[in-house]
């Protein structure tokens, strides 16, 4: 049986769009490939003869190298093209760019942007598969299914979690496809930060917003943290990173409220002693490494089931 038959997306846009059974798909999917990574010759037919193009407006460690490494451990042909050196540059629109990049027939594009939406725009004018690798604010959904991914295996269940998603939700598109993501799978989702960066709709999205980081982490199983993203800041919305560390900063302290085998979690990358403190990052209650292990099989996961590997 071809993956198109087990699974009906042709893009994958955001967490919005997948129902709780195949957001678990996903997940199943990942963790079946994650074994690939660990053999000494990484590399199945599965996605011969493929094309995968990671168009990137934004930049990315974790992300582009991942679906590249992803893409190539299924012996898929990979193309990587960044604003800086395309034509972008003078001029050309983005859906331009993707209407000649799809004129070489790709079957995936994988693209980053500034902009909210561009990703959904690009499905809309070309015949590849798309998926979103971050969009503005808007959700970052390979990020939530690795974390999903990652909470799975250190906590074997989901649903009945209780996770602290701390810091800038406003303009985090980590936070927006985390919230519905761990919302659908059961989970019970609380948010902190400074009032300015908590958006006024969030609750319909799922999350609970806490008072204080202390009542958010109280009790937690799951504490991710979040960067400020300042990129995304017209006028700054904190007096300053500092203040940010002391009141909004996970510290041992503050760990210490969770429940005792809490996990800390942050999608990279991090300010070291703003959001998190750096004995925490490299503690033993981390998981950040095991999150960016993780991406390269959900990535593998989404090529494979959105390009229909057999
Ligand atoms: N988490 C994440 O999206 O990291 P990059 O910006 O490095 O891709």
């Amino acid at each position: 049986m071809s993956s198109g038959q087990l699974f009906p997306h042709k893009h994958i846009l955001g967490l919005a769009q997948l129902a709780a059974p195949e957001i678990d798909f996903i997940l199943q999917t990942a963790e079946s490939f994650k074994e690939i990574s660990q053999r000494s010759i990484k590399k199945v037919p599965t996605l011969r003869g493929k094309t995968v193009i990671n168009l990137f407006f934004e930049p990315s460690t974790r992300t582009r190298l991942s679906f590249e490494i992803a893409a190539k451990r299924m012996s898929a042909d990979t193309f990587n093209i960044s604003s800086a050196g395309s034509s972008a540059v003078k001029g050309e629109t983005m859906v331009d760019t993707a209407r000649n990049l799809a004129a070489m027939n790709p079957d995936c594009i994988i693209i980053r942007h500034s902009r909210s939406g561009s990703p959904g725009l690009l499905a809309r004018h070309i015949g590849a598969s798309v998926i979103n690798a971050g969009d503005g604010a808007h959700e970052h959904p390979s990020q939530a299914l690795l974390d999903l991914m990652t909470v799975r295996e250190h906590k074997g269940e989901i649903a009945g979690l209780k996770v602290a998603i701390i810091g800038d939700i406003t303009h985090s598109r980590v936070a927006h496809s985390n919230i519905i993501g761990f919302s659908k799978m059961g989970a019970q989702v609380r948010v902190a930060g400074p009032a300015t960066l908590i958006p006024p709709g969030i609750a319909a999205m799922g999350a609970m917003v806490c008072p204080s980081v202390r009542e958010a982490v109280r009790d937690a199983d799951v504490v991710m943290t979040l960067r400020i993203q300042q990129e995304r800041q017209l006028d700054p919305l904190l007096p300053s990173l500092r203040e940010y560390a002391i009141f909004y900063g996970i510290t041992p302290e503050i760990i210490e409220l969770a429940s005792p085998d809490a996990i800390i979690m942050h999608p990279g990358p991090i300010n070291r002693g703003v959001e998190l403190d750096p004995g925490l990052a490299d503690g033993p209650r981390s998981v950040i490494l095991d999150q960016v292990t993780n991406g390269v099989a959900v990535r593998m996961a989404l090529l494979y089931l959105i390009m229909g590997g057999e």
